[in-house]
């Protein structure tokens, strides 16, 4: 276990927003997260939080408790029966590497989830997503140990609830579990999902019919896309996409549609889904700064530090983008980054 005091969060966010936290502890198997627990119930620490690869959460000041992080790595094949193989996956694994190997292996099911940031454990939490493919769509069971209690729980994907960027572990469970391991579904015979827009009109610009994609063209497509259109993290901070597509009521949908014939759309649980990157561009934000905070120039759902931000000031941007919105559309927008 490595403890670090009075620790700065710059290398463990996204953002990279300079903000530190009082104790960061970094556990790197079972006993040793059993270990921390049992020293934050002794203390009585009740301010603590758990992090993954900081990819989705922005640090709106410094935190004043503890901060733990899992380096329980390993993938380890735990069923197989010729065509579906369940990998059993530890929490600190890093989420691209892990889709490379499978991709590599013959696993299928995780390419369109390429090159996004972060880690096995937090794909479990945040239900991440794109192109079309989900994370919940492939987690089989989810393993975790119980904060208050330091008890083991498994939960099978049913009771995760994942639905659109949400789980049980963002909402009603929030803080109460810590994910050790996530075991994922996959398949031996490639049946890829080439269904997302974005992707056919990448497919056809180069050439390439449906039949003839492979594994490794899909991963490789995939990248190039989120890189034509996502900042490199390593170059510019940002938490990906800030906020949420918003589902509105069908009425509203067709109301706005009648003003905005273009109005881009997909049909959703409970309405229509309208990206909120449309909605943001259409106010005027797209590429524009406010101070050192600012809007990606080739995706306006994507908030960034344009150099020495802090997370007041990227909150600042928030709320006058979502005020904007509302004040245009009357829709809100909400920010799918979790703001510590
Ligand atoms: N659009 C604009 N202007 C913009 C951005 C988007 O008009 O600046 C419109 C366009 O009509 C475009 C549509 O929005 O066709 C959809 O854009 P895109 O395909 O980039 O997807 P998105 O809805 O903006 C979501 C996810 C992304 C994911 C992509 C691809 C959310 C919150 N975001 O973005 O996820 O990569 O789909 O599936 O659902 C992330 O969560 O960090 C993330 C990057």
């Amino acid at each position: 276990m490595i403890i670090h005091h009075d620790y700065s969060l710059l290398g463990h966010n996204t953002f990279g927003i300079e903000a530190r936290c009082r104790r960061f502890i970094e556990y790197a198997s079972l006993s040793e997260l059993d270990e921390a627990l049992k020293l934050l119930r002794e203390e009585g620490e009740t301010q603590f939080l758990h992090i993954g690869g900081g990819s989705n959460l922005l640090f709106t000041k410094d935190f004043d408790g503890t901060i733990l992080h899992s380096a329980i790595t390993g993938r380890e094949t735990v069923a197989d029966d010729g065509e579906h193989v369940e990998l059993r996956v530890g929490a600190g694994e890093n989420w691209d590497r892990l889709v490379e190997h499978c991709t590599a292996e013959g696993l299928h099911g995780l390419e369109n989830l390429s090159l996004i940031p972060g880690e096995a454990g937090a794909s479990a939490v945040q239900n991440i997503g794109a192109y079309g493919t989900e994370a919940g769509d492939f987690i089989v069971r989810v393993e975790t140990v119980e904060t208050a209690t330091g008890r083991r729980r498994t939960f099978t994907n049913r009771e995760c609830e994942y639905a659109y960027r949400h789980s049980i572990f963002k909402g009603k469970l929030a803080g109460h579990y810590i994910i050790t391991h996530v075991t994922f579904g996959l398949h031996r015979t490639f049946a890829p999902d080439l269904g997302y827009a974005a992707l056919r009109r990448e497919l056809e610009a180069r050439g390439i019919s449906l039949a003839s994609v492979t594994p490794t063209l899909l991963r490789e497509l995939i990248v190039s896309i989120r890189q034509s259109k996502l900042p490199d993290p390593a170059v510019t901070g940002s938490a990906g996409s800030f906020f949420m597509n918003p589902v509105i009521p069908e009425e509203r949908f067709r109301a706005l549609q009648a003003q905005y014939p273009d109005l881009p759309h997909y049909p959703a649980a409970g309405g229509v889904k309208i990206p909120a990157g449309w909605l943001i561009e259409q106010c005027g934000w797209k590429g524009k700064r406010a101070g050192k905070a600012g809007v990606h120039d080739r995706q306006a759902l994507v908030l960034i530090n344009c150099g020495g931000a802090t997370g007041a000031d990227i909150v600042q941007l928030s709320d006058t983008i979502r005020r904007d919105v509302r004040e245009r559309f009357g829709i809100e927008i909400r920010p799918e980054v979790y703001f510590v």
